[in-house]
């Protein structure tokens, strides 16, 4: 029998991933040629400290677990929903860690982001600077070697060349969307964060990339019909790595384990909840909320037990986020302060977050 769960949520690395089953037939992806898994040890140097800090003490809840794993069988999109705080952004870090993913991708969405900017950048004004660039080097070598020097009609060639299309990819970066689909070997980690801030069309864009599971550049494609081969090499999201891209085509081969975020506030078309695998963390409760203390801070003592009872009562009545929590009970362990002067910190830490903050009943 396959391995179930694949992701366990008990933060121990493992390479589980690659004992994923196939594919279901309508998300099997070809694409190629095969990119090796980036180093997963490059993890820990790539990301800062405050993301591994994440991944290291991220507490899964049993549903968490399930449809993780059910997006990853699936090869679907994770759409994680829930009130600030919960976990939501925390949960590919932790992810990616345990099973050896290698760095996440993010992609953080503004009301301005467009599905191209996950893609790639091209910049052609540096283009065309380095055109002339180039020309002008030559005309200068010319002029001071007589028009036929050692290196005339080769030096020539190369200015044309970044005429007719070629060199382009100097000018080109893989976007965080744009680098998860190339074709690894082993699924890439990508957070689309906040997702719920985009502009209206941005979420039916990238339920048709996320579909197919592929892209064009168009630069690409029309300097590869101009360049023999079509083979142009492109610097991936994050790295100073270039990767090849044949035709200007990209195709993914372990689909990403996308993660996408939303705070709630807006509503996803059918269309766009259909194709992904939705996840909806709740506020945490007294169990669930000592273990978050436990990973980030060691055993809750009696004081921060009395914060996190206040902490749940406060909760029900308006918006707190888990981390509030944390920053109250990280001062009273190491601010030098009387009970007193800790419980109006704490309650100064603790505001409510939304416009439905009720009675103070701390
Ligand atoms: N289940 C959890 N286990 C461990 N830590 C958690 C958990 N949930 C939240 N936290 C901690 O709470 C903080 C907030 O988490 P995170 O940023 O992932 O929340 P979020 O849901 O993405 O919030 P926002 O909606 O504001 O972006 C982090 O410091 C994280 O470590
Ligand atoms: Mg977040």
């Amino acid at each position: 029998m396959p391995l179930w769960p694949v992701y366990t949520g008990t933060n121990e690395p493992h390479d589980g991933i690659t004992e994923l089953p196939p594919p279901p037939p309508w998300r099997a992806f070809d694409g190629g040629p095969v990119l090796p898994a980036p180093d997963a040890s490059a993890d820990a140097a790539a990301v800062s400290p405050d993301r591994t800090h994440r991944a290291e003490t991220y507490q899964a809840t049993e549903d968490t677990v399930q449809l993780v794993n059910a997006a990853l069988y699936l090869r679907r999109p994770l759409l994680v929903t829930g009130p600030p705080g919960t976990g939501k952004s925390s949960l590919a870090y932790a992810v990616a860690r345990e099973l050896r993913l290698g760095p996440v991708l993010r992609w953080n969405i503004t009301s301005r982001s467009t599905l191209h900017d996950g893609l790639y950048q091209y910049d052609p004004l540096s283009r065309l600077y380095a055109a002339r660039q180039e020309a002008a080097g030559a005309h200068r070598a010319e002029r001071a070697q007589g028009p036929e020097g050692p290196e005339g009609p080769e030096g020539r060639e190369e200015t044309e060349g970044a005429a007719d299309g070629s060199g382009i990819e100097h000018h080109l970066r893989l976007g965080p969307l744009g680098t998860a689909l190339l074709p690894y070997a082993r699924p890439r980690a990508l957070l689309i964060d906040e997702i719920d801030k985009s502009d209206l069309d941005l979420p039916n864009d990238l339920l048709n990339v996320l579909e197919e599971g592929q892209y064009e550049i168009p630069e690409l494609v029309r300097a590869s019909r101009l360049a023999p081969g079509g083979v142009a090499e492109v610097l991936a999201d994050g790295t100073d790595e270039r990767v090849p891209v044949a035709r200007g085509r990209v195709r993914c081969r372990a689909f990403p384990f996308v993660v996408l975020t939303s705070n709630g506030e807006r509503e996803f078309p059918p269309a766009f909840l259909r194709r992904c695998v939705t996840l909806h963390l709740r506020q945490p409760d007294d169990r669930h909320l000592a273990d978050i203390v436990r990973a980030h801070l060691g055993e809750p003592d009696a004081y921060a037990r009395t914060l996190i009872d206040r902490f749940l009562s406060r909760a029900g009545v308006g918006d707190l986020a888990t981390d509030q929590l944390l920053n109250a009970i990280y001062l009273a362990r190491s601010a030098d302060l009387d009970t007193e002067s800790l419980d109006r910190l704490a309650e100064q830490l603790m505001p409510y977050l939304g416009q439905t903050a009720g009675s103070d009943v701390f």
